[in-house]
């Protein structure tokens, strides 16, 4: 019997009010037979507020005994003096590495009827359909030194440190590849090899890998800062884009944007395939942040934890037919206008958080 353990981490900002609707979600596939065992718990500043750490050990042990885990945001001014180690963003930095969920896979697709909620010419984005592969467990994130010392003159110098092996960089291309081949065969590489020596290895690893084991796949390599730009410029022209930690953080949230909103954009993030059991740790979250500025508002945009949801669905459970319900549920909600403000057609009225979320049930219910 397959078990469906879900852990929350709603965090802080508009994570708890975004989280709140996926339980609804939730609570409807149980009613239609799919059932989860959920359990809740605190992460970034809401966990430094109760335990003086970003995540708490017991918190970590859930996790780690998880399916999957459900993430909402962290962070908020309310914290920026905490000592940094504790920091909110350091809950979730811990649980990428500790989990090992080196995968993060962020698609970025342009709903039809969201093309003129883009800031971007509807041409442009219109049909989008585009698939961010970022390395989440290496780079400059995590590579040491990574410190600030104070020199003898008094100054001061900050140094992090940019790090990628072989391996690192080969299983991240392998999961682009097995991603290209279910969509539409090309990837594109993007890294910095004209200035940095972890791109000009993560050049020849990826070619090297596109040799060996992906011949069948148009491969490009395109340099980071053009990437940047041919994504504002022609975005359809991608397919599936693999990149390291600090490169794939910004071009996700530029392709978040071509998709209308930040508030639509769904990620997983995913560890190695245990060989026993054929699992992986996983971890599901928003692309947007707490968005302190209206947390608490009921105007935050719910569709980017859904569909984080929808992906925990199709990826950790397998269950395609119920993941591809929740994504039309979506799409059809979307087109019948009901829309938070970030995405609301001009002059048309807005709704809040929990309409949204309600809408999504109600369109589940109709739709099965
Ligand atoms: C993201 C976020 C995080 C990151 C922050 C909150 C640490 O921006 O998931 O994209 O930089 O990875
Ligand atoms: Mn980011």
């Amino acid at each position: 019997m397959a078990t469906h353990k879900l852990l929350l981490l709603p965090g802080d900002g508009i994570g708890p009010e975004v989280m709140r609707e996926v339980e609804k979600i939730v609570g409807w596939f149980a009613k239609n037979g799919v059932g989860f065992e959920t359990e809740t718990d605190l992460v970034g500043g809401s966990a430094y507020d109760a335990h003086g750490a970003a995540i708490s050990e017991a918190a970590m042990v859930r996790a780690q005994d998880a399916d999957a885990v459900l993430f909402g945001a962290v962070g908020g001014p309310k914290w920026d003096g905490v000592p940094y180690a504790v920091r909110p963003e350091a809950g979730l930095l811990r649980l990428r590495k500790d989990l090992g969920l080196f995968a993060n896979l962020r698609p970025a697709i342009c709903y039809p009827a969201l093309a003129d909620a883009s800031s971007l010419k509807r041409e442009v984005v219109e049909g989008l359909d585009i698939m961010i592969v970022r390395e989440l467990t290496g780079g400059v994130y995590f590579g040491e030194p990574k410190e600030i010392v104070t020199l003898e003159d008094g100054s001061q110098r900050a140094v992090d440190t940019q790090l990628y092996t072989t391996a690192e960089i080969e299983r991240i291309t392998r999961v682009a590849f097995d991603l290209a081949r279910k969509r539409r065969n090309k990837v594109s590489s993007a890294e910095k090899s004209n200035v940095m020596k972890s791109g000009v290895l993560w050049r020849q690893i990826v070619s090297r890998l596109h040799k060996a084991e992906g011949s069948d796949l148009q491969l490009e390599h395109v340099l980071a800062d053009n990437c940047a730009m041919q994504l504002v410029r022609n975005p359809k022209q991608f397919d599936v884009i693999v990149t390291d930690n600090l490169f794939g953080d910004i071009l996700s949230d530029i392709a978040a944007m071509l998709t209308g909103s930040l508030g639509m954009l769904p990620s997983a993030s995913l560890g190695a395939e245990d060989p026993k059991s054929g699992t992986r740790k996983a971890l599901y979250e928003p692309v947007h942040g707490s968005a302190p500025d209206i947390a608490g508002k009921g105007l935050a945009n719910p569709i980017a934890m859904i569909g984080s949801f929808g992906m925990a669905l199709r990826y950790s459970f397998g269950l395609v037919e119920a993941a591809d319900l929740l994504e039309k549920a979506i799409a059809n909600v979307l087109a019948s206008g009901t829309r938070t403000k970030d995405i609301a057609a001009p002059g048309a009225n807005a709704v809040g958080t929990q309409d949204v979320g309600d809408a999504i049930v109600k369109e589940l219910s109709a739709l099965s």
